[in-house]
């Protein structure tokens, strides 16, 4: 916490920054009230990202993978098709 508020205040000018983050266009956003733009719900706001995008992720594929070992003939599909994209 201590860590992204300080990062947060050095940055100072991050109109130009090479690469911009959904948090640059919080920060820029007008409609936005500013105190939804404090340290606390942005770092908030980052954990439940990282929690919609990697269990919603994590358990579409192990359900599909649960349903490919149960499916031989899809699996097979499935295998080929990986490996003409590899190969
Ligand atoms: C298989 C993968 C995913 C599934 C099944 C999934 C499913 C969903 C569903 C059903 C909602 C709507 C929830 C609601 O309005 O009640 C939602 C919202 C959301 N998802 Fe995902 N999601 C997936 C991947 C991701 C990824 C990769 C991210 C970000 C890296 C993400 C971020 C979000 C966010 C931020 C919301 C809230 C949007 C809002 O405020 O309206 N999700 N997701």
């Amino acid at each position: 916490m201590a860590k992204i508020k300080e990062k947060i205040n050095s940055r100072g000018d991050y109109s130009n920054v090479k690469h911009r983050t959904i948090f640059h266009d919080l920060l820029d956003n007008r409609s936005l009230p500013e105190g939804d733009k404090s340290v606390k719900r942005f770092s908030q706001e980052s954990q439940l990202l990282l929690v919609a995008g990697t269990v919603t992720t994590a358990t579409a594929l192990a359900s599909a993978i649960v349903y490919l070992l149960l499916d031989e003939k899809r699996l097979q599909v499935l295998l080929e098709e990986l490996e003409a994209a590899v190969s």
